[in-house]
């Protein structure tokens, strides 16, 4: 690279990457390949469109690039081309949220009660949902209504009963399932039944474990959702980017075909986006090619067992987590109400200070809120930590036992 300036920067990124501990539960470290299809000569193609419909002249070999990934998608997931329909234009995860509302909210499905107002019944922040599931700072909260809704405040898990019980009040278009900071199995039949009673559809976001979905480790949504959301960066690892998969043959309470397909690709583009970045979907299309070889199966399952042992380890020690543990690759901590009151007997430290300390120690996490947190997103109660990078790098059970001792001893100290 002849640009020493930015080169430099790239060097001393990577190395930055290799010095740490990576324990950001959204990221991952993809391969070689995936970051050759990214730097491509795929970048230069402009191709407004879909396959075999583009607005360009010379797609040809982009339109083969765009239909491999799409197969390579369904297939992944095990999804019948008949039943299933994929989109992989959307450049992230929150650009395919959108994509999803624009598409549902300008159709029959505004509102199951047949008032105006499409409402996203999604999972509040502070719970573990994600911007783009109605909250008000995101353009999916600004346009539409959210139906906020949180976790059983005992268990800190998914009270179904709980969710039935406003979405047959509340009457959503769609209700929204998958998390950002949520570390246990979904009930997809509960959240099913939920959407089915209030004539809502499932939409179901698995950007954090498409991976572990993909590897077996985790149940498929597949069965029971209408639409399926997907980054392709965190567990899947892949490159920045995101998936949207929708039924085709969803019909509405009359009886008529809902397009769910054709309305996702129209609100894709040209609803939201221009040109697709085929360089990002060639490298999606190598993402997925990895995910469905047999070594990924057993990297799925070993991010499980990794944050099994730190989170046990972690409990161990006296530190409480949301929920009592995990069951995917993501752990929430409970930094402030942590049983190791700090000097003034108040409580134990910020998430915040908690994420620069460990920082300060090579070790990477993000500040998070916790469930009915009193403290602000931006100084919350607890960190959220992750397995899946590191398990990338090879990282096993003893390792996460001793990362769970350094946390510790880290935080831990006064
Ligand atoms: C559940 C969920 N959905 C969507 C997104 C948004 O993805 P992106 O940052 O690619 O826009 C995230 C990001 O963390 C997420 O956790």
């Amino acid at each position: 690279m002849k640009d020493i300036q930015v080169k430099k920067l790239i060097e001393a990124e990577k190395k930055r990457q290799k010095k740490v501990i990576n324990l950001i539960a959204s990221e991952n470290y993809v391969s070689k390949d995936v970051l050759e299809a990214l730097g491509s000569e795929l970048t230069n193609k402009y191709a407004e469109g879909y396959p075999g419909r583009r607005y360009y002249g010379g797609n040809e070999i982009i339109d083969k690039t765009e239909t491999l990934c799409i197969k390579r998608a369904l297939e992944l997931f095990k999804l019948d081309p008949n039943e299933w329909h994929a989109n992989v234009q959307p450049l992230s995860g929150s650009p395919a949220n959108l994509a999803v509302y624009t598409a549902l909210s300008g159709s029959r499905t505004q509102s199951a009660s047949g008032s105006g107002t499409f409402k996203i019944m999604g999972m509040k922040l502070d719970h573990g949902g994600h911007l783009t599931h109605g909250h008000k700072v995101s353009a999916s909260g600004k346009f539409w209504t959210q139906v906020p809704y949180g976790l059983d405040a005992t268990t800190e898990t998914i009270n179904y009963d709980q969710l039935m019980e406003l979405a047959m009040n509340e009457k959503p278009a769609v209700v929204v399932s998958g998390y950002t900071a949520y570390p246990r199995i979904i009930d997809w039949i509960g959240m099913k039944e939920v959407a089915n009673a209030a004539g809502a559809l499932l939409m179901v976001d698995m950007s954090h474990i498409a991976g572990l979905v993909a590897g077996g480790a985790y149940p498929s949504p597949f069965p029971y959702a209408d639409i399926v959301t997907t980054t392709t960066h965190k567990t899947l690892r892949g490159p920045r980017a995101a998936i949207v998969f929708a039924r085709k043959d969803k019909r509405d309470k009359a009886g008529n075909p809902m397009e769910l397909d054709k309305k996702i690709d129209k609100a894709v583009f040209p609803g939201l986006q221009g040109g697709p970045h085929a360089n990002q979907i060639a490298a999606v299309a190598v993402a997925l090619k990895e995910a469905a070889a047999p070594a990924f199966k057993k990297y799925a399952f070993q991010i499980v067992k990794n944050a099994r042992v730190l989170a046990d380890e972690l409990h161990r020690r006296g530190w409480r987590l949301i929920s009592g543990g995990t069951d995917s690759h993501l752990i929430l901590v409970d930094t402030w109400n942590n049983g190791k009151k700090n000097s003034q007997g108040a409580g134990g430290i910020s998430g915040k200070e908690a994420s620069d300390r460990l920082e300060k120690a090579g070790i990477i996490v993000n500040k998070n809120t916790i469930p009915f947190d009193i403290r602000s997103p931006a100084d919350p109660s607890g960190i959220r930590l992750g397995t899946a990078a590191e398990t990338t790098r090879g990282r096993k059970e003893k390792d996460f036992k001793m990362i769970a001792k350094k946390i510790d001893g880290i935080l831990g100290s006064q």
